[in-house]
């Protein structure tokens, strides 16, 4: 079964921080684009991975087309939004008409908006036809629910011996399998743009990993629902978000070295992982208003989980069937924690940016 079906309904009005995430990647695109030899006539192709309801697409898209038309004005573009099929594409064409980022704003000639619905685990264009592809917050989910007991928590990085080890081949040949699928996409001297949750390795040798106090909160919350009486206790322990935050050697293990599979396929033009302050955490530190910080932190959660925690733990784990009660109930357990102790569950993130050049 598929890790997710999508974003939550309100996604865009609550995806803040992955608009953050983004923005640190504007001046890579605008640098992309200009690194590339596209002939005046024909189309530049701008694709973007896992765009969700656009929202935050749009805007990247725009970065890229601004940079193709100050180069030539009258260069035809194509701009492709990748999503999974069960993506609300409806809400994506409708921000494409009314979002003030929206490139469809721009001077003409007009850009041509196109969608490739399917997995971004396989070709997701036409072979050789993509300049620049890029992708925001998106491909640290693993193609598979993994089939995994977890009662240390909900999140790859709390699992030990065999589920551990089971979850780092699963994200490893997803990496691989993403990568391979580029490949197919770029066109040669093309540049692939990925940003998304990522795990920092200090000196020291601490593993800083992304959202990871958040996935400790959601277990913990769970596992008092269920023993209050309101979830199996087996759901809870065979749940695990399915998000893999990779470490800089484990995204380069797919092309960096002489004989790795996609060796001949990339360059690599920069592989590392940033900071990103926290849109929620820095408002509340500025207007001390935690019950506003809890509802928008809640809201940012629920956008990206909804959809892993309905089909996975709730729909197997509600006792008395109403998976819709259970869901809201748990968050607005979640929100009454982030709101007694901001601090204590802070998302923390480390971004993992990886800029490849196709050969
Ligand atoms: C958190 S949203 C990010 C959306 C947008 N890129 C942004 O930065 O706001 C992650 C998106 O990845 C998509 N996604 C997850 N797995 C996917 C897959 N296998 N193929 C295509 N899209 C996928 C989800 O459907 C979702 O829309």
């Amino acid at each position: 079964m598929t890790a997710t079906q999508g974003m939550a309904g309100d996604y865009d009005e609550h995806s803040q921080y992955q608009r953050a995430v983004a923005d640190t990647g504007t001046a890579r695109i605008t640098d992309s684009v200009a690194a590339i030899a596209a002939s005046a006539g024909s189309p530049f192709v701008v694709a973007d991975y896992g765009a969700a309801t656009g929202a935050n697409s749009m805007a990247a898209m725009r970065t890229a087309i601004v940079a193709v038309r100050a180069r030539n004005a009258d260069q035809p573009v194509v701009a492709l939004h990748n999503d999974l099929p069960s993506n609300d594409w409806n809400q994506l064409f409708t921000n494409l008409e009314s979002s003030p980022d929206s490139y469809q704003h721009l001077p003409p000639p007009p850009v041509i908006p196109l969608v490739s619905a399917v997995s971004f685990f396989q070709p997701a264009a036409p072979s050789r036809s993509v300049h620049v592809g890029m992708s925001f917050s998106a491909a640290h989910w693993l193609r598979e629910q993994p089939n995994v007991a977890l009662p240390e928590g909900f999140y790859f990085c709390e699992a030990t011996g065999d589920a551990a080890a089971a979850l780092a081949r699963a994200a490893a040949a997803d990496w691989a399998t993403f990568l391979a699928a580029r490949a197919h996409d770029l066109a040669p001297g093309g540049r692939l743009l990925v940003q998304f949750v990522g795990t920092e390795v200090a000196a020291d040798g601490t593993r800083h990993v992304t959202a990871r106090a958040l996935l400790q909160a959601m277990a913990e919350v769970a596992w008092r629902m269920a023993a209050d009486g309101l979830l199996r206790a087996d759901a809870v322990r065979d749940y695990v978000l399915a998000v893999y935050a990779r470490t800089v050697d484990e995204a380069r293990a797919p092309y960096a070295a002489a004989g790795s599979p996609l060796h001949d396929a990339f360059t690599e033009v920069e592989c590392r992982t940033d900071r990103v302050a926290n849109p929620y955490f820095t408002k509340w530190q500025q207007d001390g208003d935690a019950e506003a910080y809890a509802r928008s932190y809640v809201a940012f959660v629920r956008g990206f989980t909804e959809s892993s925690l309905r089909d996975h733990l709730f729909t197997p784990g509600a006792i008395d069937g109403n998976v819709d009660g259970a869901l809201d109930e748990f968050f607005d357990r979640l929100r009454a924690r982030f709101a007694a102790d901001p601090t204590r569950d802070k998302f923390d993130d480390w971004t993992l940016t990886v800029l490849l050049s196709r050969r």
